[in-house]
């Protein structure tokens, strides 16, 4: 069963399948709805709040002819202790694909393993791999370099601001070993990516070109895109006072385009927070390109459902 709960889930050839398939889906959007779900309910379980991923995910099932199917822990039995096991078992009679938005990784893993149909990574603490799929056809889509990743990424600097520990940052970290892009970390010391991303890599085979640094000007050198995040992620609320005063001096501000690549452009996966992660300045910009990514969630995701409704049995 093929399963998308990390970036390198998808062969070469699945992964150009599905860029290609993304930017079709975007051109020929008036053509809504497709076929290549018909009939089918998608179930979506979000332990998480979401405003980009539950939408995009809905609509996306709904153009291409299936069901979705909302669910949360306050309205199954999950939330009452039921097991993982049970639930994914259960749910594989139902349904034709399950979309998770989760805490640990390990949750997901764990449904993937007792499901008998494809699960989608909509966000786990450690990876988020449709945002990155859709940031890297952004990325595509504005250089104008290829609708392919392999060969329109190769060489892009790309330098991530903030908190560097987050699923965020270990998603380009992943992105960068997959696609070679030039990926640099740049926040507090406390916050630098943790070993298990290092380590994920290097078991995938993966040899992951990243950089970690605490000077927000030399990381911004010659960049091609510099890319933020909120500073304090769900789950992490109770640090926030620590964790704004500690990151504040890596906000996103118009000083670190002076030193990119002069078409370089600002991204951000959102929710933004103007004046914190970034200033009103940058997020204002023509540089800025956030609600292009957040609408390219739409065709990346659909693409990425398509796949693995066809490749059910690989
Ligand atoms: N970027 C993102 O995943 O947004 P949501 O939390 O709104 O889904």
């Amino acid at each position: 069963m093929k399963h998308f709960l990390e970036e390198n889930n998808f062969t070469k050839e699945e992964i150009e399948s599905v860029f290609q398939q993304a930017f079709k889906f975007k051109r020929e959007r008036d053509q809504r709805p497709s076929n290549d779900l018909l009939g089918q309910t998608w179930g979506m379980l979000f332990y998480k709040n979401s405003t980009r991923t539950r939408v995009s995910f809905e609509v996306g099932v709904r153009e291409m002819g299936g069901h979705p199917l909302m669910l949360d822990l306050s309205n199954t039995q999950i939330g009452r202790g039921e097991s993982i096991e049970d639930t994914a078992k259960v749910l594989s009679r139902f349904l034709d694909g399950l979309i998770i938005r989760t805490h640990g990784h390990e949750i997901i893993k764990e449904f993937a393993h007792h499901a008998k149909i494809p699960v989608v990574n909509a966000l786990t603490d450690f990876l988020h791999p449709c945002q990155i799929y859709a940031d890297c056809m952004t990325i595509l889509e504005k250089t104008g370099s290829s609708e392919n990743p392999f060969s329109g990424l190769q060489g892009k600097k790309l330098v991530f601001f903030g908190d560097t520990s987050c699923n965020m940052a270990n998603s380009w970290i992943l992105a960068g070993a997959l696609w070679g892009m030039e990926i640099w970390l740049c926040g507090p010391k406390e916050f630098k990516p943790h070993e298990e991303i290092k380590n994920f890599c290097d078991t995938a085979g993966l040899s992951s070109n990243w950089n970690f640094t605490t000077d927000c000007i030399g990381a911004s050198k010659d960049a091609d895109i510099l890319y933020t995040d909120v500073w304090v992620s769900m789950g992490c609320e109770s640090e926030e006072n620590d964790r704004k005063a500690k990151m504040s001096p890596y906000q996103v501000k118009a000083q670190f385009f002076e030193h990119a690549k002069d078409d370089a452009l600002f991204m951000h996966c959102m929710p933004a927070h103007p004046g914190e992660e970034v200033s009103d300045e940058v997020l204002k910009s023509p540089k800025s390109i956030l609600f292009d990514q957040a609408e390219n969630r739409l065709h990346i995701q659909k693409a990425i459902l398509k796949e693995l409704s066809e490749n059910k049995n690989t």
